[in-house]
């Protein structure tokens, strides 16, 4: 793809500096979009250099305004925030509310946020009812969200709300950027947008896509000089009236037909827009065209084509990929791969009247702040099951004062969990003591009956390693059964691993306890 464009590029990231969100007009507009969109374009630019990667006609920024909030009028999910930005009459209950489902949607699919959403704001209506519950409830609350640091950002700028700013929420995407902790660009224009209808673009992982496809910006979508244009086209385009709206209808195209692999462009209400598109159409045609002439298509540029001759920074770097199509676009630099670590774990169970679990909370900083988990330890180099269980023994001795021995313990298996950048294998024990040998409580540790677990904030490893634990249980017991229908009734056998309640083994008779591995050679042979 040859290209036009070079100082309109440098004008327009000057330009960015100065129309983020926090530079864009809160009052209502009146309706002079054509205006607008050609004032962009001559105030912004001196040179006669290519608007490929623009949209420099303001009736075509007009028309497609309009198509896109006709289709999102009629497309458009029915989400729990977006009735509260329309029913909501009051301004700080309604930036608030935007607030908390921006957060939760940063990282997490709208599908897994509605339910949390509902119970959040249920409980915490208000940014004061927010800044008065512990943190502990705020994890609670968020366990099985991920990124954990998320909720305790909400929960720190409710409190600096309450306490600093006489409990009004922010009422610009400048000041919630500068004043609330975890907002940063995106989430101050997407709050002010459609919770208090400041006229800016707002640009996520959505949108990045949707701007990318239709002017065909290809070159790393994290660059500067990509970020600042993708700015600038969506506070361009953004519409004057319906911000909030138009801003979710970009989103909503991105999440629902734009989509990253097997996207819709049939059913796209701005396909006529789309540089990506049209370039796709053209070479099916040509491919037609030449196909039945039995010549292979040249590779002409079209007139509409970027010209600046290979210098252009919007433009890929790499050839067009014609088994891609549209989804040449965006393109982002090769991910760095995940960090592989292993964790040793133990499930320790306390026998009672109600088993209960031991848990140990995390650092308040860093990964899973907070949160609590079955005492763990970071495997360095791989080590015989022997030495694991020598390491988790010393390791809740550490953390609780327990003396608990190897030979106490099973191995369960490894759980896998996948975190954004660390691949991790949870090394699962577990150990089934009897009330009295588990008496210790220390500051760090508690014990939590199944039902108190299940509520806790925990991470979902945690819940992941439970669940593997009961599979396990429930195995063992299956084939224990079955060894003992051959055995005509023989009750040999039927230990478990102690996450399920009956039946059960204590320390006391762990003379009888057998490895998983050792468990499952036993039953073979008896078959
Ligand atoms: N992702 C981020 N914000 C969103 C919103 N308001 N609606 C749907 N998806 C979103």
């Amino acid at each position: 793809m040859r290209c036009l464009f070079t100082s309109r590029l440098r004008s327009v990231m000057h330009r960015g500096k100065r129309t983020g969100p926090e530079m864009v007009n809160t009052a209502k507009p009146t309706r002079k979009r054509c205006k607008r969109a050609v004032k962009e374009e001559e105030t912004t630019d001196v040179s006669p250099l290519s608007t490929y990667h623009m949209f420099h006609d303001a009736a075509d920024a007009e028309l497609l305004r309009s198509q896109l909030l006709s289709w999102y009028d009629q497309e458009k999910r029915k989400l729990p925030w977006r009735t509260l930005a329309v029913t909501e009459p009051d301004l700080n209950i309604r930036t608030y509310g935007v607030w908390v489902s921006e957060i939760m949607l940063q990282q997490t699919q709208v599908a897994t946020v509605i339910d949390y959403y509902n119970k959040w704001m249920k409980r915490w209506p208000t940014v004061e009812d927010l800044a008065a519950a512990t943190l502990e409830e705020v994890n609670q609350m968020w366990a099985g969200l991920g990124y954990y640091s998320r909720g305790k950002r909400l929960h720190e700028g409710a409190q600096k709300v309450v306490s600093e700013l006489q409990g009004q929420m922010p009422r610009t995407a400048n000041n919630l950027l500068k004043q609330l902790p975890g907002v940063g660009r995106y989430t101050a224009a997407a709050i002010s947008s459609i919770a208090l209808g400041q006229v800016t673009g707002a640009v996520d992982g959505n949108v990045i896509r949707v701007l990318c496809r239709m002017r065909a910006i290809g070159a790393d979508s994290t660059s500067p000089a990509v970020t600042d244009t993708l700015w600038n086209l969506a506070n361009t385009l953004v519409d004057p009236e319906r911000p909030g709206d138009f801003n979710q209808a970009m989103m909503e195209l991105g999440a629902r037909v734009c989509t990253p692999k097997g996207p819709l462009c049939s059913q796209c209400p701005v396909q006529s827009h789309c540089h990506s598109y049209n370039k796709v159409k053209q070479e099916k045609n040509s491919r037609k065209l030449f196909g039945k002439l039995d010549i292979k298509p040249p590779s002409v540029p079209d007139i509409e084509d970027c010209m600046t001759g290979g210098t252009c920074p919007l433009c890929p770097s790499e050839p067009w990929d014609e088994e891609l199509g549209v989804q040449n676009f965006p393109r982002k630099p090769a991910k760095k791969p995940p960090r592989v670590e292993r964790t040793l774990t133990c499930v320790v169970i306390r026998s009672g009247e109600e088993d209960e679990y031991l848990l140990t909370q995390r650092p308040n900083k860093g990964l899973l702040a907070g949160l609590w988990e079955f005492p763990s330890l970071l495997q360095e180099e791989k080590s015989s099951e022997v030495k694991q269980k020598k390491a988790l023994c010393a390791e809740i001795s550490r953390i609780s004062g327990m003396h608990l021995t190897d030979d106490l313990m099973q191995l369960v298996g490894e759980v896998v969990h996948i975190f954004s950048h660390i691949h991790q294998t949870y090394v699962v024990h577990s150990v089934r003591l009897k009330d009295g040998d588990a008496q210790t409580q220390c500051g760090n540790t508690q014990w939590l009956t199944r039902s108190a677990l299940e509520e806790a904030a925990v991470s979902t490893g945690v819940k992941k390693i439970l669940k593997r634990c009961d599979s396990v249980d429930r195995q063992k017991e299956q084939k224990s059964n079955d060894g003992k229908m051959k055995k005509h009734g023989s009750t040999k056998n039927r230990q478990n691993l102690g996450t399920s309640k009956k039946p059960r083994l204590d320390a006391a008779d762990s003379s009888r306890q057998l490895s998983l591995s050792s468990f499952f050679r036993t039953v073979k042979k008896e078959c």
